[in-house]
């Protein structure tokens, strides 16, 4: 058995974002309209008025401040209400692909490694723009990749999954190193014109190399163990997929064809799930709260990260100890702790110890004990 280690990561940015101001004001005149249009059915009790959304709750409610996306000008056109992105010819990379290959870059500079040395890729994400060929064979092509690629999706936990899963080939010898990369255009399979959740995502990918750790050229963090767990609910759910055709071959249009949640149920239901879940790991392998150095955890509201850092460590984590990346880049979907992860390690000493955790839809969690290697 190897060692496994992460010895890169990077973290795609697009390049346009929108603030809770801009989103508000959108999602406000798109419902002036809708009242407009329907004021026959409301005014006879067959439809009710869409209240405006407001900055101050989506703070409030979820410690969010703004969102990256590929395309705001589609968001934020009250007739649209949804990111306009063209569709590529067959000769062009993909959107995931491309944004998924500028972060595997950045790993990879990072590590120091060449593309032609990584034996595997893993696309791991909550949604894929097409059902094949795989999105990871495209990257692995677009890289100069030998070996294999293939995608995985277990919503907002696939990145921590898909670590689990590289590691452990590179653990048993059937590779020496992969990229796991979470490329998430959320802003896609949002439904921007529902003010329950109109504020929660946005666009980035992100992207660690997995390497074995006898191969480490540089500074790394040990990978000493990761669990997995899944737990059915409809809870978070997305029925969009190829059964969801109309009689007349139409792709259905109904609410579930995007994003829906009962997002209090969730509150409640996934944070007792993943506290426990994060106690178990760390008693198996014999982690105390005071050995943990850093938690990077989901990021996809505030309060439920601060909850789930007190009950981990025993007390309100110091700031630095659990960084919050949300309040710049809302929900990322599997990204989103990954994202913390590298932004917040550098600083970490030889013999540090931190967490990755991520939990979501189906409902998963996925964690990932590292230490910074001597
Ligand atoms: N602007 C203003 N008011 C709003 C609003 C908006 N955009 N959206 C909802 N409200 C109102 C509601 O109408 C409700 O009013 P009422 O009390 O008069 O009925 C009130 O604010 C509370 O709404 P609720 O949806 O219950 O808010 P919440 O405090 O539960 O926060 C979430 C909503 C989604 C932020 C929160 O439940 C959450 O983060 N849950 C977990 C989500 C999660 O992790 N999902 C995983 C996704 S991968």
């Amino acid at each position: 058995m190897f060692q496994a280690a992460i010895t890169g990561s990077g973290v795609f940015t697009p390049d346009q974002s929108i603030s809770n101001d801009e989103l508000v004001v959108a999602f406000n005149a798109y419902a002036d309209i809708w009242n407009l249009e329907n004021a026959a059915a409301i005014e006879a009790g067959d439809a009710s008025v869409l209240a405006h959304s407001s900055s101050e709750f989506i703070v409030a409610a979820s410690g969010i401040e703004s969102r990256f996306v590929l395309d705001k000008s589609g968001v934020l056109d009250p007739t649209a209400m949804h990111p306009w992105l063209p569709e590529r010819h067959m000769d062009e990379p993909g959107f995931m692909a491309e944004m998924g290959v500028d972060a595997c870059r950045k790993a990879l500079d990072m590590s120091g490694v060449d593309a032609a040395d990584v034996g595997a890729v893993i696309c791991a994400a909550s949604n894929h723009e097409r059902a094949y060929p795989a999105i990871a064979i495209e990257i692995q092509d677009m890289l100069g990749i030998q070996g294999f690629g293939f995608d995985m999706n277990v919503a907002c936990s696939s990145a921590t999954f898909g670590i689990q899963a590289a590691a452990d080939m590179v653990r048993s010898g059937s590779i020496k190193r992969a990229l796991v990369v979470n490329p998430e255009i959320c802003s896609a399979h949002l439904e921007w014109r529902d003010r329950d959740c109109h504020f929660i995502f946005g666009d980035v990918a992100t992207a660690v190399l997995i390497e074995r750790a006898d191969l480490a050229a540089g500074p790394h963090f040990l990978i000493k163990s990761s669990r997995c767990a899944t737990q059915f609910s409809n809870n978070i759910r997305n029925n969009s997929g190829f059964l969801r055709r109309t009689r007349d071959g139409h792709m259905d249009d109904r609410r579930d064809m995007l994003f829906m949640q009962n997002g209090r149920k969730v509150f409640k239901e996934v944070l007792p799930l993943v506290s426990r879940h994060i106690a178990q790991h760390m008693e198996e392998e014999g982690v105390q709260a005071g050995d943990l150095k850093r938690l990077w955890l989901h990021q996809a509201n505030k309060t439920m990260n601060d909850y789930i850092g007190k009950k981990v460590l025993g007390r309100v984590p110091e700031p630095g100890e659990q960084p919050n990346i949300l309040q710049d880049y809302a929900n990322t979907s599997s990204a989103g702790s990954i994202i913390a992860f590298a932004k917040y390690s550098e600083d970490l000493k030889a013999g540090d110890t931190g967490l990755i955790c991520s939990f979501g839809a189906g409902y998963s969690v996925g964690s990932v004990i590292l230490a910074k290697a001597e």
